[in-house]
Order: C-alpha cells, then sequence, then structure tokens
C-alpha cells in the first residue's frame, strides 16, 4: 500500500545553532520581565529585544532560520519580516502554559540556555478526528493518529512553526533558568492576487 500525506504541518528543528555567550546570556537577564503569563513574571515587556546591537549576529540567524523555514520548508514565494521579538525564562519549577503567538504568520523560537526542556503541541485532536471526532483506541501513535507532540530541546536550538499553533513547555528542572527568545514573522509587501481579491499590501 502506498501512503500519500495529504495534509501536513512542519516543526523545523535547527540544532546546535549558536551557543549563547555570557555577555548575551547576562544582557538577557538584567531585562524586564513584568508580563504574566500563567501566574509568573516570565515575559519581557520589550518586544523588539533582538533589535539590541548585542544580538546583531544572532538576530541575522534567526532571520534566516525563518527565512529558510518559509522559503524551502512552506514553499511559500512572499518575504516575511521579523514583527516581534522577547524573552522569557523559566525559574526552577516554572513552566510555560499553553499558548499561540496572535499576529504572528510563523515564530522562531531560540533556546539560549535550556538544561531542560520540551516543546509540547497543544492540538485539541488528533489529523483522522478532525472532520468526524469521537475516540479511537490507538495501537501506535503516528502523525495521522496523535494529538499532542512532545519535543525535546536544548541550549543552542530554534524551532520554526506556524504562529497559531498551541504550544507549552514542561517546567524547568535545573538551578539554573531557562532562557529564550521568540521572534514573530508576519508577511511583508504585497501578498494575495488581485483577480482573487485577496491582495493586500502590507
Ligand atoms: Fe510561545
Amino acid at each position: 500500500m502506498e501512503i500519500l500525506d495529504l495534509k501536513s504541518l512542519p516543526l523545523g528543528m535547527f540544532k546546535n545553532t549558536h551557543q549563547a555567550n555570557k555577555k548575551e546570556i547576562n544582557h538577557i537577564k538584567k531585562l524586564n520581565f513584568d508580563k504574566n503569563i500563567g501566574g509568573v513574571n516570565i515575559t519581557t515587556s520589550n518586544i523588539t529585544v533582538l533589535d539590541h546591537p548585542i544580538f546583531k549576529k544572532l538576530s541575522k540567524l534567526i532571520d534566516s532560520n525563518a527565512e529558510k523555514y518559509v522559503t524551502d520548508v512552506l514553499q511559500v514565494d512572499d518575504k516575511i519580516k521579523r514583527v516581534h521579538s522577547w524573552a522569557t525564562i523559566n525559574y526552577k519549577g516554572q513552566s510555560h502554559g499553553h499558548h499561540k503567538h496572535p499576529g504572528a504568520f510563523v515564530s522562531v523560537v531560540y533556546y539560549a540556555k535550556c538544561l531542560s526542556g520540551v516543546f509540547n503541541t497543544a492540538f485539541d485532536r488528533s489529523a483522522i478526528q478532525d472532520g468526524y471526532f469521537f475516540d479511537y483506541g490507538i495501537k501506535n501513535f503516528n502523525k495521522y493518529n496523535s494529538v499532542t507532540w512532545h519535543v525535546k530541546t536544548e541550549s543552542g536550538d530554534m524551532l520554526a512553526f506556524p504562529g497559531w499553533i498551541s504550544h507549552g513547555s514542561t517546567s524547568n528542572e535545573f538551578d539554573e533558568p531557562r532562557i529564550l527568545i521568540g521572534a514573530n514573522y508576519f508577511l511583508k509587501g504585497q501578498v494575495g492576487f488581485k483577480d482573487r481579491i485577496s491582495i493586500l499590501n502590507l
């Protein structure tokens, strides 16, 4: 039997892209973390964190991986621009509750410091439940019948994904804080087509 996948969602994993140096880590730690997610202040109020000169090299790398994901994997021909960038910090025992990235076409998460971490997706149903929703007994989990995915992440990794995917993390098990930088990208320029009445000038 030949199987043709009818629909799919790619999570882009870039392993060991850049090991953050002490200067970068200290810079992030000194940022003002005042956004409250799930009862703890873990997200920066600054949403253009990557514009700081200290991240000149890192921001180029994150941007180029976002472009690679959109161009090579999604095969979307439109251009993208970075619209938000922020940092998050999880001290021992803290985690990220499930959330989405509103305003993003795609997002990239960079794991600046991550001794323990799992990126969890939170769909509410599997692909085969999309059109007719009831419970199945599952012999072996695969991409057709799974509802959640758990992806182990380490310092230096980057993940790229559509911003609407609900995701969260397990709690940090270590004394060393877990530090991430997130970046949202949106389409730019002329998007869509006049003859389909979908054209947008962004
Ligand atoms: Fe997120």
